[in-house]
């Protein structure tokens, strides 16, 4: 037999359902699936799970910019944590991502400093280059609504011929659908007062408009919200969609308070009990975090002038396993969501055991839960809406055949790269 790389051994997530076997690893790849490997260097799990590293298709790492909230360095440390071996980050960062140079800058820094492997999305903007731009990123970036950054495209009809290039390209225009022309700007005090401002009717209706204004090319809209906003997402030909940890598990009757202000906003119990039964029924692709760090001192300025956003990308997975463990969630619905669909639609080898996927590895033991508490996280930002909650975090992590965490401690060197080239 011949020797692999790298043998994992343990109860391994294959073809849709659990069996004990060896997953051999050369050059940073699945090469072979077998009962039984020999390896250079062998890992045995026995009976814990073997499941494909997460995509988190939803991050803002602040990097360039505004690092005093986050960097590449922590945010993808967080990332490794929480079983993420894989990132797309956001364009809003300063310079924002819409050119090809600042594309090419930011990627210099996430490859010096990254621990997870990413894909970076170019921003929307009137004139930009979407050739130029799409060779270089994962996809692109929409802002319907203004938000954190400067990339606020209030009107459709000014970058009809940027949504044609997109489409050329074909890439996945990735949106975030409130419209803004029915936002109200009303002075907020509190969750209510920013539900207001940004009601289900004001995601219903930039869906409705993107969908109209970019038919050619593949839509995915992200962080989806309400419930009104799910028959316009389901089984629409061309169109992906994706919803947060937080919009499932927390709702505006939070004690959060500015914590809890995020974009678009939490909403009511219906809404949320609507999201949730619709994440069990499979109606979206992805589950991602929209990671989106502020320091706590900007989260305890006045409500209206506290910055939207909360960190996630660590807590995502072990609340996610938690609702495994308790049978909220099927572990085929998990592993679709955080790791097949984000490799699928945006065309990237990552996500499942099978040969030729890169050998992105989380090892679970679903007997060793823990309480999330923000002390033990690795966000630059130190703090979580989720202190207190159930989560099963990682037992090791591989990246590409490498370990680097194990026994929930880091162990690896640093070797993120770009998933696009
Ligand atoms: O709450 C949000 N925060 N929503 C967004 O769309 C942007 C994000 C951020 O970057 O802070
Ligand atoms: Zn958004
Ligand atoms: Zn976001």
């Amino acid at each position: 037999m011949k020797k692999m790389e790298v043998v994992v051994e343990g109860s391994c997530y294959v073809s849709g359902r659990l069996e004990r076997c060896c997953v051999g690893i050369e050059d940073g790849k699945i090469a072979k699936i077998a009962k039984l490997l020999e390896g250079d260097k062998e890992y045995h799990f026995g009976s814990k799970l073997i499941l494909p590293g997460a995509t988190d298709a939803h991050v803002h790492f602040r990097d360039p910019g505004m690092t005093q909230k986050e960097d590449f360095a922590t945010g993808s440390l967080a990332a490794l944590y929480g079983g993420v071996t894989c990132v797309f980050d956001m364009p809003n960062t300063r310079p924002p991502t819409t050119t090809v140079a600042a594309m090419r800058d930011k990627k210099k820094i996430a490859s010096a400093k990254s621990m997870v492997d990413f894909g970076l999305f170019a921003g929307v903007r009137p004139g930009m280059d979407a050739a130029g731009l799409a060779k270089e990123s994962i996809g692109f970036k929409l802002y319907m609504a203004s938000t954190t950054g400067e990339l606020l495209v209030p009107s459709l009809e000014t970058i009809n011929g940027e949504i044609s290039a997109i489409a050329s390209t074909g890439k996945v225009l990735a949106v975030h659908a409130e419209d803004e022309s029915m936002r109200k700007k009303e002075i907020e005090k509190d969750l209510e007062d920013h539900l207001r401002n940004r009601s289900n009717d004001c995601e219903r209706i930039a869906i409705r408009k993107v969908k109209e204004a970019a038919k050619g090319c593949r839509l995915h809209i992200c962080h989806v919200s309400a419930k009104s906003s799910i028959p316009l997402i389901e089984r629409v030909p061309n169109l992906t969609s994706e919803v947060t940890p937080q919009h499932v598990l927390l709702d505006v009757s939070s004690r959060l308070g500015k914590l809890a202000k995020v974009n678009p906003p939490l909403r009511k119990r219906e809404d949320r009990h609507a999201l949730f039964q619709a994440l069990k029924e499979g109606t979206f692709d992805i589950i991602a975090s929209d990671h989106a760090p502020h320091t706590i001192d900007e989260k305890h300025e006045d409500f209206d002038y506290a910055p939207t956003g909360m960190p996630g990308v660590e807590t995502m997975v072990p609340m996610m396993l938690q609702h495994v463990k308790d049978k909220h969630l099927e572990l085929s619905g998990f592993v679709r969501m955080l790791c097949e669909r984000p490799g699928e639609i945006y065309g990237i080898r990552k996500g499942k055991i099978a040969v030729g996927y890169d050998a992105d590895l989380m090892v679970v033991d679903a007997s060793a839960g823990t309480i999330i508490r923000a002390d033990n996280l690795h966000s630059k930002c130190g703090w979580t809406a989720f202190e207190g909650v159930s989560g099963i975090f990682p037992h090791a992590v591989f990246l590409r055949g490498q370990l680097m965490i194990e026994n929930g401690g880091q162990v690896g060197e640093r070797a993120g790269r770009d998933v696009v080239g």
